[in-house]
């Protein structure tokens, strides 16, 4: 699968952090055991923007100088602030885990997660955790994930899976045509067997449920505002790349709608939600 670039992890971290479902991350956190302090794995984690968010949820911000929302800052309510968690963060890329801030807590391991055959890293976890994930990966990745998950009685969150939902403001004709696109695109193989896609929080949930789990589910869509040029510009010219993948025929259009599109960025009247949904869950 293309590599995502450390770059493009911090442009759209800011973006991440406010979508994600504060009240979904305390109820998970809340439920975790008090009598041990919690082992936390992180898959897929990236430059560690999970581990960022997560920790500013327990202990204010630390783990690097990642901007968060300021309820984030608030400690985790009934936190016992002796219990600070110790974290294991993997994922293939060992150039974007080197952006992970040292700290004795946080350890981080280069694995490919591709067939989830590492049972080791799930013994002992009380949380099972990944962002912006679910939706690259297959059916028969979520089922062992669950597997892998209810063996060692573990909660979990995943946050950020797309739904397929993106509307742009102001309107253009070619948007549905080039979300029909991007949509289909986002199913095909990034490396984990064929991908979700939009479909990534339906199927989790059916998964971890069939095997006891309480799922419970929220909304955490991006609000990318008219300033956040950058951002803007990024989604637009990758979603224009995946439409042009999956339809190449169609390039004259698809270039076309993706000029329009970038000078509403450009104008600064620009306006793009881009629906995503967390998911958490624990062994009843
Ligand atoms: C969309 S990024 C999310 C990163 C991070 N969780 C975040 O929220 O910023 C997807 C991550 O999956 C990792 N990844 C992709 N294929 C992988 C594989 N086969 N094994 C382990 N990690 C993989 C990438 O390196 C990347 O860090």
């Amino acid at each position: 699968m293309g590599g995502f670039s450390a770059e493009w992890l911090a442009l759209r971290e800011p973006a991440d952090h406010a979508a994600r479902s504060m009240e979904l991350t305390r109820s998970v956190l809340n439920a975790l055991p008090r009598d041990a302090p919690w082992r936390i794995l992180d898959l897929a984690a990236g430059s560690g923007s999970n581990l960022r968010y997560l920790s500013s949820v327990f202990e204010g911000p630390t783990h690097g100088s990642a901007p968060t929302p300021s309820e984030a800052c608030e400690p985790l309510v009934g936190a016992d602030p002796r219990v600070r968690p110790s974290w294991l963060l993997v994922d293939h890329d060992a150039a974007l885990l080197a952006w992970v801030a040292r700290d004795p807590h946080v350890e981080t391991r280069r694995l490919d997660l591709s067939t989830l055959d590492n049972r080791g890293v799930f013994a002992g976890r009380a949380l099972v955790t990944a962002s912006a994930l679910l939706d690259l990966v297959s059916e028969d990745w979520v089922r062992k994930l669950a597997v892998r998950s209810a063996e060692v009685s573990a909660a979990v969150l995943f946050a950020l899976s797309y739904d397929g939902r993106v509307v742009c403001a102001p309107e253009d004709p070619e948007d549905e045509a080039i979300l029909w696109l991007v949509n289909r695109h986002q199913q095909t193989d990034k490396g984990f067997g064929p991908a979700l896609g939009p479909r990534a929080t339906e199927v989790t949930a059916r998964c971890f449920e069939a095997l006891g789990y309480q799922v419970r589910r929220a909304r955490s869509d991006w609000k990318v505002a008219r300033q956040s040029r950058d951002l803007q510009g990024q989604l637009i010219d990758g979603w224009a790349q995946a439409a042009t993948d999956m339809a190449p025929a169609r390039e004259a259009m698809i270039n076309a709608w993706r000029d329009r599109r970038l000078a509403h960025v450009a104008a600064g009247r620009s306006e793009i939600t881009v629906g995503h949904e967390d998911l958490g869950g624990r062994v009843l």
